[in-house]
């Protein structure tokens, strides 16, 4: 039996927060089947095991050795996707990694080179790619309906209070998060300024702890300009009372899509067939609550990722276009820290 029949079989290293999205979406897909689970925590992994019927390892090498394994969801937290990462594709397992890729470029490349090498596909979660919002938006930029771009604006004003910081031992570390409000929340937002906007040539950024107990950055600001000659602007924060749904401003020569919470809330292209008043029931946003955010799109990246898997082609957020907005959160960092601009 060929996958064309046989769903691929899954297997998810860490049981946190972000899992349950995974395991949802693999258990609902016809194409993909849940196998096992792998955690360090032995009375999760034992209860969620029980709950799923599924085998369970403490050692993460171990799931990746599975022979009905074929592809390794990776939801642990960030400073800790390349180890796993590299067993699964030692394997000879597809990789499926939460964002961002890595908590550096350095460690990113080491994952794309490890997954290039063995063979196996590599994937990226940014679930708002799959946004019917988002799609639309990238579409009319796409086709010229709003002209040349001249400016494009990322804002992500979150919230999260220190709790949620001292909840793990990771988040809002540099080794565990590899900072905090650019590359854990703003990139989602980030990634689809850099996939509209197209390739960066400089960076110059500026980061700031104001408002929490952690060694990563609460508020951060930069400037970019795109290679094609437009400007953009990032304003990345958890620091924001309350937290407002982040904003993606596109600006054309004749005409600007702006999307706020996933939704879009102005269309003014002199032409195409967009509206204002889309409903998207699947859009949600994490600007308060961390788990506000909807399974559905990770379920629709998911079954494109398992779909371009069984046709042996790329998917659409490979290692590669994972690591275009880690690259410019770094360059954020770099710029942030010599005070200098950034020339990608
Ligand atoms: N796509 C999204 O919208 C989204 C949302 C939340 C989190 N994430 C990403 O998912 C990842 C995990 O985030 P989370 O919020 O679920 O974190 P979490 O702390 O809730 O869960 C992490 C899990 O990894 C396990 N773990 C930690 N260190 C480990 C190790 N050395 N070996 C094996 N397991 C280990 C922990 O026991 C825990 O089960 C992060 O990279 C984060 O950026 C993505």
């Amino acid at each position: 039996m060929t996958h064309k029949e046989k769903p691929l079989g899954f297997g998810i290293i860490g049981l946190g927060s972000i899992a349950g999205h995974h395991i949802k979406s693999i258990m609902e897909l016809d194409s993909s089947k849940l196998i096992a689970i792998s955690s360090r925590n032995q009375s999760k992994l034992q209860s969620a095991a029980a709950q799923y019927h599924v085998e369970a390892f403490n050692d993460y090498r171990k799931l990746t050795e599975h022979p009905d394994v074929d592809v390794v969801c990776i939801c642990t937290p960030s400073g800790f996707h390349l180890e796993p990462a590299l067993a699964a594709a030692d394997a000879g397992k597809h990789v499926i990694t939460e964002k961002p890729l890595e908590i550096s470029v350095e460690r990113g490349l080491k994952m794309i080179e490890a997954c290039e090498k063995a063979g196996v596909k590599l994937a990226c979660i940014f679930q708002n790619r799959y946004s019917p919002d988002y799609r639309q938006l990238y579409e009319a930029v796409k086709k010229g309906e709003l002209g040349k771009p001249v400016l494009g604006n990322a804002y992500i004003k979150w919230f999260r209070d220190q709790q949620y910081y001292d909840s793990t031992d990771w988040r809002g570390t540099l080794q565990g998060d590899g900072g905090a409000a650019l590359i854990n929340q703003s990139i989602h937002t980030i990634d689809l300024l850099l996939h509209v906007m197209g390739p960066v040539k400089s960076v110059f950024g500026r980061t700031k702890t104001l408002a929490h107990d952690i060694e990563g950055e609460d508020l951060g600001v930069a400037i970019l300009e795109f290679e094609s000659g437009a400007l953009g602007t990032i304003e990345g924060s958890t620091a924001i009372y309350k937290g407002y749904p982040e904003k993606l401003e596109i600006h054309g020569v004749e005409g600007n899509v702006i999307l706020e919470g996933g939704k879009i809330t102005e269309w003014t292209p002199e032409t195409g067939s967009g509206s204002t008043a889309t409903v998207n029931e699947t859009s949600a946003t994490g600007s308060a609550d961390p788990m506000a955010i909807d399974y559905k799109l990770h379920k629709s990246q998911i079954a494109e990722i398992v779909q371009h898997i069984i046709e042996n082609k790329e998917p659409m957020v490979n290692g590669r276009e994972g690591l275009k907005s880690l690259a410019v959160i770094e360059a954020i960092y770099q710029s942030a820290k010599s005070g200098n601009q950034i020339v990608m």
